[in-house]
């Protein structure tokens, strides 16, 4: 836990923002896998985690905006806990250590929100993600699921925003232990690949790292030969000599910052010509894209860019050809490229999309495009000093819609069809890295993990 004084400078940023009513921040509860006492890994929920600290499964943590008073309702164990689970401190000394001093047991805040309703006071609540708090909001304030969904407010989603899209000196810190961890992921899969072990062998062993020595895995891992899938969660192909293979994974450091990186590795250790022409692309995206970035400029230039320089790289091989400029544009290049080039980063892997993706990576200024590819990029608006973000430009081959776009003719002029036959079999390349913006210029957060082609075949042949 960070020190109590974060926790109260974060709940007086959201006094500083919202006039009055009641903030209500449900904490998770335990979640049952296959019977009742088998429980998924908890996970609290991370706006709980940013303003209460708590890390534990139970609790409500409300700020009364009228009152100025914050509060924590949870249940202290009983005997039948500390028999199975042992003794825990009260939820009083576990609010004290955050800097809240009022609490109270769980049953009381049904009285407390029915009281508040009745006098019709304001209740601020973010939108859910979890059917049981769904269910639990539903019984204490006495509305249904769709009542409930007309209390999100907007005011506390967009506070919350203007928060936790700054991250502070102790954020960071957290942020590079989550690197520490995906730099141990990423290296001991570069030299353990090799054709004949299994994905899983894999997947397997760096989920153990990151539950050894953080918080597990930031997101479920995507480790594939078929890295034209973009979220390819398979983990049963055996290695293959001659293919690629995709790994984007990331680990939660004790606090439950993220870290996201992806790399692409040949199979047998040597990238082959065509391997290395394509993998060179999508690396000088990622690096150009990165030295580019600076506050003030938008990601969705900074996607701009990356995408031009792809579409270039496609046409100097002879998959692209036309006026690239027009080619990007127009949305020729998102049959290679069709997600967006990154995403912000902190508490959540994709950090905050629970309260609404365009919230967080969209204003007033720049709008979502409707573009299919564009339409996939989270992050749109203009960085900012304190935002941490991804960088992870990919080319793919995706056999299913390049068969799709060739039969529709759908940009002939910009896409050579005849010479992608050739690359049906290649899978992808995804080659991302996490951000953070400072003042003036940007800074890729921790140790630098193997990403030109020498440095990984040196790694994996070391
Ligand atoms: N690392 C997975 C994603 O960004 O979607
Ligand atoms: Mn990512």
């Amino acid at each position: 836990m960070f020190d109590q004084e974060i926790y109260i400078k974060r709940r007086n940023g959201l006094r500083g923002q919202l006039d009055s009513g009641i903030i209500i921040f449900p904490g998770n509860f335990e979640s049952s896998m296959n019977y009742p006492d088998n429980p998924y890994r908890f996970r609290q929920d991370s706006n709980f985690l940013y303003f209460f600290g708590l890390d534990h499964a139970g609790y409500v943590g409300v700020i009364d905006l009228d009152e100025g008073k914050d509060m924590i309702y949870g249940d202290d164990v009983d005997m039948d806990d500390i028999i199975w689970m042992g003794a825990q401190p009260s939820v009083h000394d576990q609010a004290e250590s955050v800097g809240v001093k009022n609490t109270a047991p769980l049953d009381q805040l049904e009285v407390f929100l029915k009281k508040a309703l009745e006098k019709n006071r304001i209740i601020h609540i973010l939108p859910f993600y979890r059917g049981d708090n769904v269910l639990f909001l539903s019984r204490v304030t006495g509305k249904s699921p769709d009542e409930l969904e007309k209390m999100i407010s907007v005011p506390l989603i967009k506070a919350v925003i203007n928060l936790r899209s700054y991250k502070g000196a102790e954020e960071i810190k957290e942020i590079e232990y989550a690197m520490d961890i995906a730099w141990e992921m990423h290296t001991t899969v570069m030299k353990m690949a090799k054709p004949g072990v299994i994905e899983r062998e894999l997947a397997g062993t760096i989920e153990g790292i990151a539950a050894a020595r953080g918080n597990g895995i930031s997101f479920p891992v995507i480790l594939t030969i078929n890295g034209q899938t973009l979220h390819n969660h398979y983990h049963g192909n055996i290695l293959k000599e001659g293919r690629m293979m995709v790994t984007d994974a990331g680990a939660e450091s004790l606090l439950h910052y993220a870290s996201d990186i992806t790399r692409t590795i040949p199979v047998n250790g040597r990238f082959d010509q065509r391997q290395k022409d394509i993998y060179e692309i999508v690396l000088k995206a990622n690096t150009e894209a990165i030295k580019a970035a600076r506050p003030g400029m938008t990601n969705k230039n900074l996607h701009l860019m990356a995408s031009r320089i792809m579409a270039n790289g496609l046409k100097e091989v002879g998959l692209m050809r036309g006026d690239i400029d027009q080619a990007v544009s127009l949305g020729a290049i998102a049959l290679f490229f069709p997600h967006g080039l990154g995403h912000m980063m902190g508490l959540d892997v994709h950090d905050m999309e629970g309260l609404g993706e365009d919230y967080v990576g969209y204003n007033d200024e720049v709008h979502r495009s409707k573009q299919f590819g564009m339409a996939f990029l989270r992050l749109a608006r203009k960085l900012e000093p304190g935002f941490v973000f991804t960088v992870e430009p990919g080319i793919y081959f995706i056999p299913a819609l390049i068969e799709q776009w060739r039969e529709e003719k759908k940009f002939a002029e910009f896409i050579n069809y005849d010479k992608l036959d050739a690359f049906m079999d290649f899978g992808g390349i995804r080659i991302e890295d996490d951000v953070f913006v400072k003042e003036d210029d940007v800074e890729v957060i921790g140790r630098p993990i193997p990403k030109t082609v020498e440095e990984i075949e040196t790694i994996m042949n070391s």
